[in-house]
């Protein structure tokens, strides 16, 4: 689908200033809800690392960053099956508040199988944050706490988002205009 495009072939969706305003809003809100309290915040790699270096800047709560990654994609655009847990957190969870950040809420496959990891090791609470919905798409019953844009349901890359590996260092987040 994407080797033989380049950067030309990418129609912007939201631009960079659009998503640092509105992460800048998310910032706020989540340092107010959390003001008194220590947080995880854990980022599901790879398409989440831009997105939470940019959101924890902003953040004026106490801290601590972890990561995990889940496989289920490969190579293609669509989830296949069971989603396989390729890196756990190192940090101990248990009594913590964790804020699990993704980049997109797809179909939810995979994210409600990582709550239900994360809720596992019986932390104080769990929030999920992500920079981009698509409630079209859901196929299971989850649900974000903080939610950047909703969106269509068209493949969007960029700001974090790869389309076979490629587009992640986009400053924007766009989709692949059909070709022809
Ligand atoms: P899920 O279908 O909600 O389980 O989505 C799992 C993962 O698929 C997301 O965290 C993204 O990494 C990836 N994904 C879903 N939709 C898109 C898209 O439009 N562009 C790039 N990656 C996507
Ligand atoms: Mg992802």
């Amino acid at each position: 689908m994407t080797d033989s495009h380049d950067r030309s072939d990418i129609e912007c969706l939201l631009t960079g200033d659009e998503i640092a305003a509105r992460v800048d809003q998310l910032g706020r809100q989540i340092s107010t809800d959390y003001a008194d309290r220590e947080m995880v915040v854990v980022g599901v790699l790879k398409g989440s690392w831009v997105f939470m270096a940019d959101l924890v800047r902003r953040l004026t709560c106490r801290l601590t960053c972890d990561f995990v990654r889940v496989s289920s994609y490969g190579m293609g655009t669509e989830t296949s099956g069971e989603p396989q847990l390729l890196l756990d957190v190192r940090e101990t969870l248990a009594g913590k508040h964790v804020l699990l950040i993704d980049d997109i809420l797809d179909t939810g496959v995979s994210i409600q199988w990582l709550l239900r990891h994360l809720q596992g090791k019986a932390p104080a609470s769990v929030r999920l944050c992500v920079l981009l919905d698509k409630p079209s798409r859901r196929r299971v019953e989850v649900r974000a706490d903080y939610i950047g844009f909703e969106i269509p349901d068209k493949f969007v890359v960029g700001y974090g988002l790869d389309a076979a590996e490629r587009f992640r260092e986009l400053p924007f987040v766009g989709y692949v205009k059909a070709s022809g």
